[in-house]
This record gives C-alpha cells, structure tokens and sequence, in this order.
C-alpha cells in the first residue's frame, strides 16, 4: 500500500470515528479538528495561543474548543466529581503519569496534579483518545464517571484518567492557565 493509500485509510477511520462520538462535543469540534489535524493548514498551526471565556459555563457542564486542530474539554467538576477522583489511589491507576505539561515530567497522576485551580473544579483536556485518536464521550460517561471512548471501549474517570479499556494514556492536558477569574488561556 503507497503512503497516499494509507493516508486516505486512517483519515476515513477518523471520520468514522467522529461521527460515532459526535454526542461527545459539538458538531464543529467533532468532525472539524480531526480533518484538519491531517493536514493542518499555516493559520491553524499560527494560533499558538488562545483565550477561552468560561463565565458562562455552569458546574457540571463542559466546552469543547478548537485548538491547535485538536478538540480541547473544558469541564467544570461538580464536588461529587471532585471528590471521587480525588479519593483514587495511585495505585489504582494504569498511567501513573499526570501527563501534564505545566507539571514535572514525572509528576504523578493525582487529581490535584490533573486540575487547573486548586480546589479542582476546573479540568482542562485534549479531548483526544490515547488509543488511536477518537474524541470521547464526556458528562460522567463509562464506568468511572467521566469519559468513554466507544471506538474499542475505553473508560477514564472524572479526572480524565485511564481506568479501563485498551488506551495506554491519561487524556492529555495542554498548556493552560487562568489570565483573569473567568479567561482560561490555552498555549
Ligand atoms: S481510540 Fe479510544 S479506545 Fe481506541
């Protein structure tokens, strides 16, 4: 099979895969970011940076924004959410890795570690599978209360780790940081 051949068969899977999940983000952030991640064009890779407002997003909802052709869940945690990812023990964990770039490389897996402010109520996330790259589902999906990926079955918990299923990886978090109490900015 030549390069294009192959190509053209991974960018069907992931259309596929992204109608399969299109309950899990919006409709433009479900099909958009995983067409332009194969080919990204020269404004989409300038966008380094951006600014998200969060003031309208209630407790126990989520965004999905668009970045760096990647969807990227902004969710704000109930307590109940907070305090079940908070009561895992490391040990329980596939990846013990946070997987967080604003940490250490080595910084471990814990909720607090996860979360962008202190009291955990935000968590910020590349909503892209660690499987093979298809959005999940989010609002307190699968068997850990947070997010599932139907394309082979993965479960990760409300703090957006892996549980369950074939992913090897936490859900990623970006570069990310609160500028003002309601502007989160991404890169
Ligand atoms: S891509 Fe998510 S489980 Fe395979």
């Amino acid at each position: 099979m030549s390069q294009a051949e192959d190509h053209d068969g991974t960018r069907r899977d992931f259309l596929y895969y992204a109608t399969g999940a299109a309950g899990a983000v919006t409709a433009g952030a479900a099909v958009w970011p995983l067409v332009n991640q194969m080919n990204p064009s020269a404004d989409v890779q300038a966008l380094s940076s951006i600014r998200v407002d969060v003031s309208g997003v209630e407790v126990g909802t989520q965004l999905t924004v668009k970045y760096l052709g990647k969807p990227v869940f902004i969710r704000r945690r109930t307590q109940d959410e907070i305090d079940a990812a908070r009561a895992v023990e490391l040990s329980e964990l596939i990846d013990p890795i946070a997987e967080n770039p604003n940490l250490p490389s080595d910084a471990s897996a814990t909720d607090a570690n996860r979360s962008l402010d202190e009291a955990g109520e935000w968590l910020v996330m590349i909503g892209v599978c660690t499987h093979l790259g298809c959005v999940p589902i989010g609002d307190g999906a699968g068997e850990f209360g947070g997010w599932f990926c139907p394309c082979h079955g993965s479960h990760y918990d409300s703090a957006g780790r892996i549980r369950k299923g074939p992913a090897p990886e936490n859900l990623h978090i970006p570069v990310a940081e609160f500028v003002d109490d309601t502007t989160i900015k991404l890169g």
